[in-house]
């Protein structure tokens, strides 16, 4: 009887041992719920960096005017056209030319890794720009992709459109740690194939990977609502996308962003094309046709400066226009690295 006792009474220990791992379990869950890692300091390992997660526009937003203005940039980034484009049906809200919208380049809303994210940005600028050779703010930075990415004119940097864009890529900078910060900046990098980019051998490797979304010739699909000017797939080519002078619209450039984003769902750590593939299919998609963007040729006036896939002159080498735009580039890469000492990337 006493024995029996004591298995009782060693089996409730047990089992309230138990009970309170559990507890304690849960009460650990709930915690890491509600303080996602937004302290800025230092991430001990890589496991860390890559489980840190951005803010949620669903989640995390302020209460009052400060959430009102960072939805409103959200809003403007996720719905361009209907917003400031074509799609507004305003002549005075026609900002941007087509219907393309900033989230269509950089991917959810400015919070994908390898897809020129808006994780940090606001800690990074002003900063000097070469295209401008000057340093230039944000709201510039924006606006080069308003005239170029978005083929239209610049928003007025005093407008509530501007200052709500910055409030939400402000918003999306803070307490970010950096090691973060640079996992997100810009775009995964590619090994420059040797060779020239053969934009024959990107058709056939677009027809394969690309053209169910985008369409013959990147034409793009739009929506079935004819009320509406947006698309479902964008298009990559023709008057209604990105102009010449965009950053997409060279070939490294362009290859970085579809190693790190295309066909849509590949990402930073898992690319779905390798970086040869993503070379000869930019090159196809950069052959097609597309608006002009006026006075390039006054980008960049230190032209030692300018990234080597620009397709458009003038330069500060000897090297042909068709090399400058399909390559091969580590002639010329190591032509600036010899005589200026300047590393170029893109
Ligand atoms: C067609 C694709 C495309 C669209 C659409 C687009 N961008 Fe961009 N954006 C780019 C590319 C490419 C770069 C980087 C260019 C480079 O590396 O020189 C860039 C860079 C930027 C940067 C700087 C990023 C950094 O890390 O320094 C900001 C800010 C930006 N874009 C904002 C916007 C906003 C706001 C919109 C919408 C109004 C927009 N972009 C639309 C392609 C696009
Ligand atoms: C399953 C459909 C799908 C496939 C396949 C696909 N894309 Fe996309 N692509 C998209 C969508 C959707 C977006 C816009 C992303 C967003 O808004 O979140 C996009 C955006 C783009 C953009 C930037 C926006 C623009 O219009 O310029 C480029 C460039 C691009 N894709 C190239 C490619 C290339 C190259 C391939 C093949 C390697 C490819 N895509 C395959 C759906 C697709």
């Amino acid at each position: 009887m006493e024995k029996k006792l004591d298995e009782i009474k060693l089996l409730l220990k047990i089992v309230s041992a138990l009970f309170s791992l559990v507890i304690v379990l849960f009460v650990f869950v709930i915690i890491a719920q509600f303080a996602p890692i937004h302290s800025s300091g230092h991430l001990s390992s890589m496991s860390d960096v890559s489980s840190w997660k951005p803010k949620s526009i669903t989640t995390d937003l302020p209460e009052g005017k400060s959430g009102k203005m960072i939805k409103y940039g959200y809003t403007l980034i996720t719905q361009t056209s209907r917003l400031i484009g074509p799609g507004s049906g305003s002549i005075t809200m026609r900002y941007s030319g087509n219907n393309l919208n900033c989230n269509n380049c950089h991917l959810d809303a400015g919070r994908k890794i390898g897809s020129g994210s808006f994780v940090g940005i606001t800690n990074r600028f002003p900063q000097f720009r070469s295209r401008e050779n000057k340093i230039g703010t944000l709201a510039e930075r924006i606006n080069g992709c308003m005239e170029r990415s978005m083929n239209g004119k610049a928003l007025p940097e005093k407008s509530n459109e501007m200052k709500a864009m910055i409030a939400y890529m402000k918003w999306l900078s803070e307490s970010v740690p950096k090691d973060v910060e640079k996992l997100y900046k810009g775009y995964i990098e590619i090994k420059i194939p040797e060779e020239k980019a053969n934009p024959v051998r990107g058709e056939k490797l677009y027809k394969s990977n690309c053209q169910v979304c985008h369409m013959e010739k990147g034409r793009g699909l739009q929506s079935p609502d004819t009320s509406s000017t947006s698309y479902i797939y964008p298009p990559l080519a023709g008057k209604d996308t990105y102009n010449d002078g965009a950053g997409m619209n060279r070939i490294l450039t362009a290859a970085k962003f579809i190693k790190g984003n295309m066909p849509l769902g590949a990402t930073f750590d898992a690319p779905r094309v390798t970086d040869e593939e993503a070379y000869h299919i930019a090159a196809y998609i950069n052959s097609l046709d597309r608006p002009a963007k006026p006075n390039k040729e006054a980008d960049f006036p230190d032209k030692k400066l300018k990234p080597v896939s620009t397709p458009y002159g003038p330069w500060a080498d000897d090297f042909s226009a068709e090399q400058h735009k399909y390559g091969p580039f580590q002639p010329i890469i190591e032509f600036y690295k010899k005589e200026y000492d300047i590393t170029k990337t893109k």
